[in-house]
């Protein structure tokens, strides 16, 4: 499949693995690249630049294939070193990269003398749009369906999606609840060339997470998400579980007057690793989607991706085309 996606990342099939804390290593990156995706290191996950550029170099070593490096601009006031850890995606000549969170504005300029093409994740139109205006190749739009964070707005992809194609003149690919082929050619016919994926490449062989991660998507249905940290307008999409049901009750406590260090001791950073790492699933609140509800496996990444395209075809080819022919 060709679209303008595939075509500015040197890929086979339009299919993004989205940045994951704590779950995008070299090992599920370079998997998903091999199987013609753009698979996607998450910066912050290494704990310093060095440990980052380590991470592209090892990337290097388990695929010939383009893969690309998340970096998440977070709320903090302790900032990372955003700086260095460009400068390690520069200098490890990695040519895409996925950012989130607050705008990349001020770094475009090195991306762009760089050679690397940026894909932005915008949870709205507005901030698509702006995107576009300060430079980016390209966005993932992110809809209220997706794991993690979500946004403030509330709209779900079968209202974003044809809002931001109305509106966008750079590619974008469609992101939240995407699973399966029925996911891509339903994103596509909304006006994306492509679509991206976090929850569902949890889910898969390759993903360095413990297995009790694995299995509790496979046996959850999409009613098991939660929407943690509404009050402080950075609300997260998590699974439900102890860690989560103990965070609903002190936000309805604390109501607007709640801060993040009342329930800190309770939400991913250093904590969900011990739920995505150790398997410790009622630690820490963990980011899922409600695509839960549609994962009822746990293939490889190239099976998962294969899958996808054949689905993908046939849906074309037959199902729609048939109610045409009819
Ligand atoms: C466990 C997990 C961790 C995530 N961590 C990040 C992150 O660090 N940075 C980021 O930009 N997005 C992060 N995301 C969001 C994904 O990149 C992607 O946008 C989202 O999962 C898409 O929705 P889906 O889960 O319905 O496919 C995370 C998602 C999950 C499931």
């Amino acid at each position: 499949m060709k679209t303008r996606i595939t075509e500015l990342f040197g890929i086979r099939h339009p299919i993004i693995q989205g940045g994951m804390h704590h779950v995008g290593y070299a090992e599920l990156a370079a998997a998903v690249s091999n199987a013609g995706g753009l698979g996607i290191i998450t910066a912050l996950t290494q704990p310093t630049p060095e440990d980052l550029a380590r991470e592209i170099a090892r990337c290097h070593q388990m695929t010939d294939r383009p893969f690309g490096v998340n970096l998440t601009f977070l709320p903090s006031f302790n900032a990372p070193p955003y700086p260095e850890y460009i400068d390690a995606i520069v200098q490890g000549g990695v040519k895409a990269v996925e950012t989130a969170g607050r705008s990349p504005e001020q770094y475009m300029p090195q991306f762009k003398a760089a050679g690397i093409k940026v894909i932005h994740k915008c949870t709205s139109v507005r901030h698509s749009l702006k995107a576009e205006k300060i430079g980016c190749d390209a966005v993932s739009v992110d809809g209220f369906e997706c794991g993690g964070h979500p946004g403030e707005d509330d709209i779900p992809n079968f209202i974003l999606l044809p809002r931001a194609a109305d509106e966008l003149t750079i590619p974008f690919v469609a992101s939240g609840g995407m699973a399966d082929g029925r996911s891509l050619v339903a994103a596509m016919a909304l006006g994306a060339e492509g679509m991206n994926m976090g929850t569902r490449f949890l889910a898969t062989k390759e993903a360095p997470v413990h297995d009790n991660v694995k299995r509790a998507i496979v046996k959850a249905d999409e009613l098991q998400t939660r929407l943690i940290m509404r009050n402080l307008r950075n609300t997260e999409r998590v699974m439900n579980n102890a860690a989560v049901q103990e965070i609903e009750r002190i936000e309805k406590e604390k109501g607007e007057s709640e801060s993040i260090d009342d329930i800190r001791h309770l939400v991913t950073g250093a904590k969900g690793r011990l739920v995505l790492q150790e398997g410790k699933m009622d630690e820490a609140a963990w980011s899922c989607g409600m695509v839960a509800g549609l994962i009822h496996d746990i293939p490889t990444c190239d099976e998962l991706i294969q899958r996808i395209m054949s689905e993908t075809e046939f849906i074309v080819r037959e199902r729609l085309a048939q109610f045409l022919n009819g």
